[in-house]
């Protein structure tokens, strides 16, 4: 099976993209597929680099058993539209700002995260200027993503097998 690498990709890089980063890789390790998924993410805009993930992401992935508080944040850079195979935007602001910057040459396939996954809404929203039940779900649209994603990628080859 093919080696993906995933970029998650949102404004500041410190709610939801280091989330998207730290459930898939959660997902990933429960699915013994670890070596085939490397996952990062980054923002598009620099304000934030070097921060750790804001407090109340790092508090709603703990409480659902995912740890990104050694993440730190960093902003999109020309490389990562050659190192990634996929990269996925947070919302359609985000999306649009990674195109714009996405050099000539990008391998990388660009995607809207709900549009892939398939979802009732197209943009996870930007949590921010919200309260807890806003990173709730944003956790919970990105969880739900992310098993489509792996289930997607590396469909299950057991009968009945997690996804
Ligand atoms: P994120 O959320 O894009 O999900 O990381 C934000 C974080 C910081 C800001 C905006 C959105 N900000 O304006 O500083």
């Amino acid at each position: 099976m093919d080696h993906r690498k995933i970029l998650f990709v949102c404004l500041g890089n410190i709610c939801r993209s280091p989330l998207g980063e730290g459930i898939l890789r959660h997902r990933a390790e429960m699915r013994g597929l670890s070596h085939l998924v490397s996952t990062d993410s980054a923002g598009t805009g620099g304000w934030h680099q070097g921060e750790a993930p804001d407090a109340r992401s790092i508090a709603i992935g703990r409480r659902r058993g995912v740890d990104i508080s050694e993440q730190r944040a960093r902003k999109i850079s020309p490389s990562d539209f050659n190192d990634f195979d996929m990269i996925f935007a947070m919302d359609r602001s985000n999306l649009r700002d990674i195109v714009r910057i996405a050099p000539h040459d990008s391998s990388a396939d660009i995607h809207l995260f709900m549009d892939f996954v398939g979802g009732e809404h197209r943009d996870v929203p930007d949590p921010y200027y919200g309260d807890d039940r806003d990173f709730q779900k944003v956790f919970d649209m990105l969880d739900a993503g992310c098993a489509k994603l792996l289930a997607f990628l590396y469909p299950p080859t057991r009968p009945g097998e997690r996804v």
